[in-house]
């Protein structure tokens, strides 16, 4: 079976710590390792910038337990170290839990799924069609391999899963233009001109993710099964969004208990040409990194109500933003029908509104715009217990962790030359001024 559990006792620990500058520092520590016999897989060091000296590690080694309190209390106690340790093991006491740092982690969560592709429930319309189970495990097989860069495989779909794309591509079309968002509605006709989005076409994973990448940094990265909440979260810190790539059954072409490439391409990808979207979409995977249990629950929940279900109001109406709404039709009429309720989004409490996953939502919650949505969601950090704050560093693509003076003064620095470039951009956008 490829089901894992995702509390895995034998997946890698992280260890992140800093040390003095002093001749030997390096091997000082990885002697703590050596002697215990553990192997490092993966070692990153950073000199502290700032003139304090001092460096800062990341090693990563597959240890129990018991192992890492010891490491742990050696690094304290020789070399003056605060060490911050991360795991996938919910039993390791006082780890934050692991989370990537660089974009190429994300391929380690290939193997975490919580179901492989092939496997359907007995309730699934293709349950005992076993031309369509084997055609699931080519797609499943597909993102099990995938590494961060490769170019996304291309798939020929037959005549029938085109037909079932057709299907649902010609009905929602209909309901676009009176029920969906403006930025929706904004983005789709470019979406046809280049990435292929027509009635006969199901378009390519790969297309798409470099029509992302170009408009708004976010891109695609198919996925094999199920990925957990803290999973599927934390690619949305690295502005990666993890897509299926098979279809529905032919069966029922308006019916799917489970994501597929209609519900991806149709309802999510829209969106994620929208640069306030997709600051809202990478926000909530940010606050989202090494955060507890418990926390994580609510932010998949917040992801529901918004990602997909959201509703937001444009010019005194109710649109759908929601990608769960924009791919299904009869959702789509019934949201805006007179029979759910609709609330105001506000993260600490749609974060603990229950929900049904297989019916219509019977509420929804309703936003001014992506940006209040995207303030909020930043509002909700601070309540959040995580001993650290984290940020996003576009040109290294890769998650800081802002924990000493010395980052704190470089973001400071980064921030006043792009307050720099704002005030000089102001003087001839506003004023009409130039400087000399
Ligand atoms: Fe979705």
């Amino acid at each position: 079976s490829y089901r894992k559990d995702v509390s895995d006792p034998s997946s890698p620990v992280s260890l992140i710590f800093s040390v003095k500058e002093g001749v030997g520092t390096l091997a000082n520590a990885l002697k703590i390792f050596k002697n215990r016999g553990i192997n490092l897989t993966y070692i990153e060091s950073r000199a502290a910038r700032g003139g304090q000296g001092g460096y800062e590690f990341v090693v990563t080694c597959q240890i129990d337990n018991g192992r890492v309190d010891d490491v742990v209390g050696e690094l304290t106690s020789d070399l003056g170290s605060k060490v911050l340790v991360m795991s996938r093991n919910k039993d390791q006491k006082n780890a934050t839990p692991w989370f990537p740092r660089r974009i190429e982690d994300l391929d380690q969560f290939a193997n975490q799924i919580l179901s492989y592709g092939a496997e359907l429930d007995s309730d699934h319309p293709g349950f005992t069609d076993a031309i369509y189970r084997a055609r699931r495990k080519e797609f499943a097989d597909i993102a099990f391999n995938y590494k961060h860069g490769q170019p996304i495989p291309r798939v020929t779909y037959t005549e029938e899963e085109l037909k079932t794309w057709g299907t649902m591509f010609n009905k929602l079309t209909e309901l676009f233009p009176t029920h969906a968002c403006r930025e929706f509605n904004r983005v789709f006709p470019l979406l046809q001109e280049h990435c292929g989005y027509r009635s006969d076409n199901i378009p390519q994973l790969e297309d798409i993710s470099q029509f992302l990448q170009k408009t708004t940094g976010f891109r695609l990265r198919p996925v094999a099964g199920l990925l957990s909440s803290r999973d599927f979260l934390a690619g949305l810190a690295f502005r990666v969004f993890h897509s299926t790539q098979y279809i529905r059954h032919p069966s029922k072409p308006l019916y799917t208990p489970e994501p597929d490439v209609c519900h991806e391409l149709i309802g999510h990808v829209p969106l994620f040409c929208d640069p306030a979207f997709a600051q809202f979409s990478q926000e909530i995977g940010l606050v989202s990194l090494g955060a507890p249990d418990d926390w994580i629950e609510k932010l998949a929940t917040c992801y529901w109500f918004t990602i997909e279900f959201g509703l937001c109001r444009q010019d005194g109406k109710l649109k759908a933003y929601g990608a769960g709404l924009l791919s299904s039709y009869g959702e789509l009429e019934y949201c805006m029908s007179d029979k759910p309720k609709v609330l105001e989004f506000d993260p600490q409490k749609t974060a603990v509104q229950k929900y049904p996953i297989t019916d219509y939502q019977p509420i929804y919650f309703a936003t001014e715009s992506f940006e209040s949505a995207k303030s909020k969601m930043q509002a909700i950090c601070e309540v959040i217990p995580r001993p650290f704050t984290v940020r996003y560093n576009p040109y290294t693509q890769s998650v800081e962790i802002l924990d000493s003076k010395e980052k704190l003064l470089r973001l400071a620095n980064q921030m006043q030359g792009d307050f720099n470039v704002l005030k000089d951009a102001i003087g001839k956008v506003v004023n009409g001024t130039q400087t000399k």
